[in-house]
């Protein structure tokens, strides 16, 4: 079998969030998120779940550690829960809560591997929610606050943070038609100021974090079409136009675009033009662009397009194609246009914070065979040799997830990780997709 190869200085990790797999929410004078609200108030999720044990990281974050240093991780993307930090989301900071991220933290770097920590995975304080959260353009202040006390008390522990993890889903899913917390329906254009307070936000806490020395991330998803024939020029060319297209006020163009490139593109002016004026002020933009090093994308399934007159159409897959344990295709194409695209637009070093496979696993009497999810991973990371041998400078590649863990509106009935996590005892074992990471790992300093 030929594996995909990399160099020395490529960093492999795997990622979690916080709310997905600490659990103890009210442990330690820890305030309440959005989501600790949401899952008990709303009838959406999966079986009711709600992270109040999730994988029970908070007490188990020893075996975490463990765990990461035999996969022979170089890095590990986790994300601090902000109302651990800040209970109400700005004022004194609890300790107990800190105490918890440097402990992770110095067990991480004991072992070799680097933590690399997520500010946002979706889980903002509700004190902040209640005051109109990412609608109050306060919001800004806010969070660059909460970025310095992370970056002042974490010290030299952290040297890479991440801002906000999707804002496609905080936004789209949070503020736009309501499927995640904190549930508001705003509609595409009515939440258009959830998407410029959230980069004010970015900008703020950017430019503390640069002045503190620390190397920063803007963290994206969005979809991934790619051309069914890569012969067909005019159909490359209009696959690269959708992916540079203001679809909604939340996709990946609007969000990158004024943080590499200093404003949002003259199509979203156009097509949002009362909406940008509405809430777009003077310096904005200044405070927005620049003090960000990484471009990163989290992926997990591409689709084929083909031409249909002027436009793009998606090309029906044949019955039977390879789906995910939760739907979702198997398609592995769309990450080296995705990449291409991203490169070729803001010429910044790149990053692939999140990509894997949700499966039904089963653990037999001599462990958890997941073939279906190695031929995943081998098959993503070949696509990502090919756009690194097209130029694309790519630095970092984390797996989702380290943990089976709380899959959001699907509760505990996804499993997206490299280890098994058994829902009611929290045991975890390792799967065999752990073992072939660990390889791929390990063989890329031969
Ligand atoms: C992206 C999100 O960042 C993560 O929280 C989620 O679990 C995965 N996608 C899988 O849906």
């Amino acid at each position: 079998m030929n594996e995909p190869k990399f160099g020395k200085n490529f960093i492999f990790g795997a990622a979690t969030s916080a709310y997905q797999i600490e659990g103890s929410p009210a442990a330690d004078g820890k305030g309440l998120s959005v989501w600790d609200v949401f899952c008990h108030t709303q009838d959406t999720v999966y079986n009711h779940d709600d992270g109040d044990r999730a994988c029970d990281s908070y007490l188990r974050w020893r075996e975490d550690v463990e765990l990461l240093a035999s996969l022979g991780a170089d890095a590990y993307r986790f994300s601090v829960s902000w109302p651990r930090v800040l209970p109400e989301g700005a004022g004194k900071p609890n300790p107990k809560g800190l105490d918890y991220y440097k402990k992770l933290c110095d067990a991480l770097l004991e072992k070799g591997v680097r933590p690399c920590v997520t500010l946002y995975h979706w889980d903002m304080p509700y004190a902040l929610s209640l005051k109109g959260g990412l609608m109050n353009r306060d919001f800004a202040g806010r969070f660059a606050d909460y970025a310095a006390v992370v970056a002042r008390e974490l010290g030299d522990r952290v040297s890479l943070y991440f801002t906000f993890n999707e804002p496609e889903s905080i936004v789209g899913a949070g503020y736009c038609y309501g499927a995640f917390a904190p549930g508001c329906k705003f509609g595409d254009r009515g939440s258009f100021p959830a998407v410029h307070n959230l980069l004010l936000a970015h900008g703020d806490a950017a430019r503390i974090l640069k002045d503190m020395g620390k190397e920063v991330g803007a963290v994206c998803s969005g979809p991934a079409p790619y051309p069914a024939d890569e012969k067909d020029g005019e159909l490359v060319r209009l696959v690269e136009k959708q992916l540079a297209s203001p679809e909604f006020v939340w996709s990946t163009p609007n969000i990158f675009d004024p943080i590499f490139l200093g404003d949002y593109s003259a199509e979203f002016y156009a097509k949002y033009r009362k909406e940008a004026e509405r809430t777009i002020k003077q310096g904005d933009l200044a405070r927005i662009a620049g003090n960000t090093d990484y471009c990163c994308i989290n992926h997990y399934s591409g689709y084929p397009v083909i031409r249909k007159g002027e436009g793009l159409e998606k090309l029906r897959r044949p019955s039977g194609s390879p789906l995910m344990a939760n739907g979702w295709d198997v398609d592995e194409k769309g990450i080296y246009w995705t990449l291409k695209f991203l490169y070729g637009r803001y010429k910044k070093p790149l990053m692939l914070t999140e990509n894997g496979m949700d499966c039904h696993d089963i653990p037999s009497s001599d462990g958890v065979h997941d073939a279906a999810r190695i031929d995943y991973f081998r098959r993503f990371l070949t696509q990502l040799n090919r756009a690194a041998a097209d130029g694309a400078d790519i630095r970092a590649y984390f797996a989702w997830s380290l943990l089976d863990n709380f899959e959001w509106l699907a509760g505990y009935s996804s499993r997206f990780g490299l280890v098994y996590v058994d829902a009611q005892t929290c045991n975890r074992i390792p799967k065999d997709s752990f073992y072939y990471l660990q390889r791929i790992f390990s063989d890329r300093n031969k």
